[in-house]
């Protein structure tokens, strides 16, 4: 982990478990604030407490990135809390059983549009509406195809649904 993330605020959807928690913790030893979203509340507050436990600053946040109002909620918050927002790991998403598209429902792939794309898509217009990025800050490189530069201010968004 570069040192690019000391003193930023992180936000990592989807911390409550997996890849998400884990970058949650290691956003907080690189010496980021951390935000995380996620839907099941107590997973949320075992992350926070591991980002405790690593002496970071942590704030669960729960979130449907589905849901635009709540997303809107969750970048508020995020702002209320540490004043800003540099870095956002729209990690949130969601892994339908392993059929081909044809057999799929359409609901089934209407629900995973909705989280897995539409879910980074609101987390950026609810930075925008919001104005929670206070000033340019640099940005974090998790891999090139997940990055999405969004103009000044300027904000990371790292994908990996
Ligand atoms: N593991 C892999 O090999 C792999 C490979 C490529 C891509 N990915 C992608 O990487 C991401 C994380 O994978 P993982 O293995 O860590 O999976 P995971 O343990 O199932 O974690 C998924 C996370 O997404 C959250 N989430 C799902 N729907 C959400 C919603 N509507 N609103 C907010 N949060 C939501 C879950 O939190 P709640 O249930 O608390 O909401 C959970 O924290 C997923 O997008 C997955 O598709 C994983």
């Amino acid at each position: 982990m570069t040192t690019e993330l000391d003193g930023k605020v992180g936000l990592v959807t989807g911390g409550t478990s997996g890849i998400g928690r884990d970058a949650a913790v290691l956003f907080a030893k690189a010496g980021a604030k951390v935000v995380v979203a996620g839907r099941r509340e107590v997973k949320g507050k075992e992350t926070i407490d591991l980002i405790r436990a690593v002496g970071g600053e942590g704030l669960f946040v729960k979130t449907d990135v589905s849901q635009a109002a709540e997303v809107q909620v969750l970048v508020q918050k995020t702002v209320e809390k540490f004043g800003r927002l540099d870095v956002a790991f729209n990690n949130a998403g969601i892994e339908r059983s392993w059929i081909s598209i044809a057999e799929q429902s359409e609901e089934d792939w209407d629900r995973t549009i909705n989280i897995n794309l539409k879910g980074v898509w609101r987390a950026k217009f609810s930075r925008c509406s919001s104005r929670a990025v206070a000033e340019p800050s640099s940005t974090w490189r998790p891999s090139q195809a997940g990055l999405a530069p969004l103009g000044q201010p300027r904000i990371a968004l790292a994908s990996t649904a």
